[in-house]
C-alpha cells in the first residue's frame, strides 16, 4: 500500500534519512517508535506529501513522488500527485488542528464538501455516523474550543475519515493529551485498526503498540535500527540501541 524506496532527506545540509526502505501492506498496522528527534515526524510526514525529499520515492496504491532531485521522473505532476496522495491517506496530528471558529460539525464537513463536491445534507449524515463511531455524536454544534483534549482529538480523527481514507497516519496522537484522556483516544484508534484500516501511529505508548501493532519499526538518528513483529522487537530485540530504548519502558 505504502513502498518508501531508498529515501534520502537532509535538513539544514545534515542527513536524517539516509536511503530508508520500508514497506507498508495493506492492512496492517504499523508503529513508530524511537527516540525523539529520530525523525518519526518527518518520516510520517514524506508518506502523505507534507515533506520534500532529495532522492528516492515514496509509493502509496500506485501514486509516486519523487526526490526533488529525481523529479524529472513526474515533472509538473507533484502537486496533483500530492492532493490525490492526501485524499486516500488521512493523518492526525499531536495538535488537533481543528478550526477553531467553526462547529465541530462544520469542522468534519468542510473538506468533503469544498475538496470532493460532497453534497452538504449527505456530508452532514456522514459526519455524525462518524461522530458516533468516536463516540461523541452530542458535540456536533459544539466548538473546539468547549472541547477537552480526547475530544477533540477524536473530532481530528472523524475529520480525517471523513474523507474515506484507504489508510491513516497518527503522530503521537496521545501525547499533548492529559492521562485521563489517553485512553479514550488509544480506544478510538484500536476500534479502527480492528476493522481492518492500514495504520501507521508514530508513538510513545509502548504498551499501546504492542497491543494492536501487526508491525513494530524502531528508527534511530534516522535509519531503521530494526523492524518486526511486535512479539520480536518488544520481547526478543536484536540490536543493542533497541534493547537500551526499550528498557526505558520495561521498568
Ligand atoms: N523543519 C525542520 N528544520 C530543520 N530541522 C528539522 C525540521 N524538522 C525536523 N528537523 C530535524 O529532523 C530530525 C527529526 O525530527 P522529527 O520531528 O522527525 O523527529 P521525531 O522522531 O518525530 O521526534 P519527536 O519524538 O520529538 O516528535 C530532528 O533532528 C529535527 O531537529
Ligand atoms: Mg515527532
Amino acid at each position: 500500500m505504502i513502498g518508501i524506496r531508498d529515501l534520502s532527506k537532509e535538513f539544514d545540509h545534515q542527513s536524517l534519512f539516509k536511503g530508508l526502505n520500508l514497506n507498508i501492506v495493506k492492512g496492517s498496522v504499523v508503529a513508530i517508535i524511537g527516540p525523539s528527534g529520530s525523525g518519526k515526524s518527518t518520516l510520517l510526514r514524506c508518506m502523505n506529501g507534507l515533506e520534500v525529499f532529495s532522492r528516492g520515492s515514496v509509493s502509496v496504491n500506485g501514486l509516486k513522488l519523487y526526490g526533488v532531485l529525481e523529479r524529472d521522473y513526474n515533472r509538473g505532476q507533484e502537486s496533483i500527485i500530492i492532493k490525490n496522495i492526501r485524499r486516500k491517506v488521512g493523518m492526525v496530528f499531536q495538535q488537533f488542528h481543528l478550526f477553531p471558529h467553526m462547529s465541530v460539525l462544520h469542522n468534519i464537513t468542510v473538506a468533503p464538501i469544498h475538496v470532493l463536491g460532497v453534497q452538504r445534507a449527505e456530508a452532514e449524515t456522514d459526519a455524525i455516523s462518524l461522530l458516533m463511531k468516536v463516540h461523541l455524536e452530542e458535540k456536533a454544534k459544539k466548538y473546539p474550543g468547549q472541547l477537552s483534549g480526547g475530544e477533540q482529538q477524536r473530532v481530528a480523527i472523524a475529520r480525517a475519515l471523513v474523507m474515506k481514507p484507504e489508510a491513516m497516519l497518527f503522530d503521537e496522537p496521545t501525547s499533548s493529551l492529559d492521562p485521563e484522556m489517553i485512553a479514550e483516544v488509544l480506544q478510538v484508534i484500536k476500534e479502527l485498526v480492528s476493522e481492518g484500516m492500514t495504520t501507521v501511529i508514530a508513538t510513545h505508548e509502548i504498551a499501546f503498540a504492542r497491543d494492536v501493532s501487526t508491525h513494530v519499526v524502531f528508527l534511530d538518528k534516522g535509519e531503521i535500527v530494526e523492524q518486526g513483529s511486535p512479539q520480536a522487537i518488544f520481547f526478543n530485540p536484536q540490536n543493542d540501541r533497541t534493547k537500551a530504548f526499550l528498557s526505558r519502558f520495561m521498568k
